[in-house]
């Protein structure tokens, strides 16, 4: 059975202060789920967060991770660095990645790769820009997306997989992919993966939704049978909208 899921990418928001203070509401307001929660703050302030949250079922997760052992990567972060502090979840192929800093497939399969050996769980992105989809190769896309990156996978890696399909026209521009689009793009995914591996690896891999999601219109993108819920950008940023989204799911 699949996770539902919904977690917060905070990008490069919220300082020491200001990261302890949303935790504590977060924490305060979080309501009752059967919903895997989890908040991605930037790295600087990850140790202090996972403090923060102490017993919480709130997961600390990290924004990005490189692929090498240890050193000389300036300005990198490795997974036994994550491990050492109690993180064990990373997002991996956000769009901002890909677009701002050049990761492309072959460097992102690296870090996935790197994720998974070391045990930590992968939420990997990927997704269409808008002349894709105005051009109706947003699948081809997609497909590539997933195949150069994820499909040299053991089937067994599969269970620390979690996909994050963000189409990237929705991507902070309150743009917001409808929910028959969602759920069109997430059963071809998960058919894609039937087709790559089989039936019940597509069926347990848990497809989180991201692109402008909020307290409006979460609720019935989570309702559509693919969608196991969403990778939160703005929206997390403020206790009561983000309380709003889980109580959604
Ligand atoms: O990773 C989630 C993010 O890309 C979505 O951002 O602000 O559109 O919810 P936002």
């Amino acid at each position: 059975m699949r996770s539902k899921i919904v977690a917060g990418n905070w990008k490069m928001n919220k300082n020491l202060e200001q990261t302890e203070a949303l935790l504590a509401e977060l924490a305060g307001k979080l309501p009752d789920t059967d919903a895997e929660v989890m908040v991605a703050p930037t790295y600087v302030n990850l140790a202090a967060a996972v403090r923060a949250l102490g017993n919480s079922t709130i997961e600390v997760i990290a924004q990005n991770m490189h692929f090498a052992e240890s050193g000389a990567y300036t300005g990198e972060i490795s997974a036994d660095m994550l491990l050492n502090i109690g993180i064990h979840t990373a997002i991996i192929g956000h769009s901002e990645r890909r677009a701002y800093f050049g990761e492309t497939d072959e460097i992102l399969a690296k870090k996935v790769k790197a994720a998974l050996g070391k045990n930590i769980r992968v939420m990997f992105c990927f997704g269409e820009e808008l002349e894709q989809r105005k051009s109706g190769d947003h699948f081809n896309l997609v497909e590539s997306q997933l195949r150069n990156a994820l499909f040299s996978l053991n089937a067994s890696d599969w269970s620390n997989i979690v996909l994050a399909y963000e189409p990237v026209w929705a991507i902070g521009t309150g743009e917001t992919a409808s929910p028959e689009q969602a759920q069109e793009m997430h059963a071809f995914i998960r058919k894609t993966i039937t087709e790559a591996y089989d039936a019940e690896i597509a069926a347990n891999v848990s497809i989180l939704y991201g692109g402008s999601v909020k307290s409006g219109n979460a609720a019935e993108i989570f309702s559509k049978p693919d969608v196991d819920g969403g990778l939160i950008g703005g929206a997390s940023l403020v206790a009561d909208d983000f309380v709003a989204i889980i109580k959604a799911i």
